[in-house]
């Protein structure tokens, strides 16, 4: 009998089928769920549009992620190498190098919104926007703006949290696979559950919930067009964190016999039923608040909802409390997992490629990343403020970069590479779990399908239309 890490040769992996998929899921669950889709939901048509983002994740979602199961499985390596390996020789393997290189540059600003996430939670932890919230009820100004601006522009105090942030991701990732990733998800990812599944609870009691409820989910299929089709469809590539080569190098990690396609549906359910629970915490507290509007980004996790729950709870003061504490920490666990599987693609590529131990290799990745982040953050500041392309600091720049070109060209590859290029033998192989899943064999037709011509339509109409806006 061969035991699992045999099967999956000498770079080990995860050991449970609940690990894989609680890790995948914490890619998956991240920033965009908290602060992206409740809002998109609540502007574009409320349940209506969980109708469209829910045939969107079927046709278009789960086939791109099982494509990028499949690769990384069959390649048992990391993304920056997988392509190469299964068409040597070719220019395919552009791909894995384009994945590997969006996936560095997205950490490099993601990990300052990160470091964020940390600080808010140290502000919630001391109890300061109470203060904040008596002033700006006091006398009308914005405290939170005001103090959100000074925050990221600050020279000093938004380098040391990204760098903090650095440091948690890196302990985890050199703790391994097993010990670090798999044990971390399996930690993390119940109790991001339970404080939201909390969280909502202390939602019905406030008194804009029957408002804010109505605005998430009243249907309204007027409001659905083709930009709202267009934006759910960006919305579930990016959650599902595809085309970054974080789903197909946590695939090289998984068991032989991990049916592919279940683990896409679970990864896909916990994603969206995350989005949907952000929602139902964040949108009754904003109606409890009067005059508030819901917005989005940046602007609703930092500058309205530190107000929100302090005035939504006035009247207990431990639980509006508690609230803010536990609603900071959620987006530190959502935010931390998110960093260590896009950090996982670059070490796992810089070990394999140069020959590095994982230890040392992180370490370069590490240092590299805090290096891009202080300078993405010092772009928002005084010293490399005035740094502009295109009308764009550096952080912009690199949003746009990455999400609006990168991505869109390396998912349209992809899904070319799987529908066309990719063997055929090995496709199925991976799609059954080498006869193990023979069940999910049907899938085989519409998945080729799917990758051969909808799904580089759909992406090249996403990004060129963005383009045109
Ligand atoms: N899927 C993540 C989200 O919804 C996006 C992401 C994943 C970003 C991994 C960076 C790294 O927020």
């Amino acid at each position: 009998m061969t035991t699992e890490t045999e099967q999956q040769g000498s770079r080990g992996g995860f050991s449970t089928k609940l690990g894989l998929v609680l890790a995948a899921a914490g890619s998956a669950i991240g920033l965009g769920n908290i602060w992206r889709f409740p809002t998109e939901t609540g502007e574009y048509g409320g349940s209506a549009f969980l109708l469209v983002y829910l045939i969107c994740i079927l046709v278009f979602g789960l086939p791109l992620m099982i494509a990028e199961f499949t690769v990384g499985r069959a390649a048992r390596s990391s993304t920056g190498n997988a392509y190469a390996i299964l068409a040597p020789k070719t220019s395919w393997k552009f791909i894995g190098l384009a994945s590997t290189l969006t996936a560095f540059l997205i950490l490099g600003y993601y990990n300052v919104v990160a470091g964020w996430t940390l600080f808010y939670l140290g502000e919630a932890a001391a109890g300061s926007f109470v203060s904040m919230s008596s002033q700006t009820a006091a006398d009308g100004s914005n405290v939170f703006a005001e103090s959100f601006g000074a925050f990221v522009s600050n020279p000093w105090k938004p380098i040391v949290c990204l760098v903090l942030f650095m440091a948690f991701t890196h302990v985890v990732i050199t703790a391994g696979v097993k010990k670090g990733i798999e044990r971390f998800s399996k930690l993390m990812m119940p109790l991001l559950f339970i404080i939201m599944l909390f969280l909502c609870g202390c939602s019905f009691t406030m008194p804009g919930f029957r408002k804010g409820m109505e605005f998430l989910f009243a249907p309204d299929f007027d409001k659905i067009d083709a930009k709202v089709v267009r934006s759910a469809l960006a919305q579930c590539f990016y959650s599902f964190s595809l085309a970054m080569g974080c789903i197909c190098t946590y695939a090289s990690y998984f068991r032989a016999d991990a049916n592919l396609a279940k683990t896409a549906v679970s990864v896909g359910a916990m994603d969206t039923l995350a989005a949907v629970l952000a929602g139902i915490v964040i949108f009754p507290a904003v109606f409890s608040v009067p005059g508030l509007e819901p917005d989005s980004g940046a602007k609703l996790v930092f500058i309205a909802l530190p107000n929100v729950f302090d005035s939504a709870l006035a009247g207990v003061p431990v639980l509006s409390w508690l609230v803010s504490c536990l609603f900071y920490l959620l987006l530190v666990i959502a935010t931390v997992t998110s960093t260590v599987s896009l950090h996982e693609v670059i070490t796992s590529y810089v070990s394999e490629h140069w020959g590095f131990s994982r230890t040392k290799s992180a370490w370069i990745v590490s240092i590299l990343c805090v290096i891009l982040g202080v300078i993405c953050s010092l772009s928002m500041g005084p010293y490399l403020g005035d740094i502009k392309v295109a009308g764009m600091n550096i952080f912009d720049l690199f949003d746009f970069v990455t999400a609006q070109l990168m991505l869109p060209i390396t998912g349209i590859f992809i899904s070319i590479f799987v529908g066309w290029k990719m063997n055929r033998d090995t496709l199925m192989r991976e799609l059954t779990s080498g006869g193990n899943c023979s069940g999910t064999a049907w899938l085989y037709k519409p998945l080729v399908f799917i990758l051969r011509f909808i799904a580089p339509i759909i992406i090249a109409w996403i990004m060129i239309a963005a383009f045109l806006d």
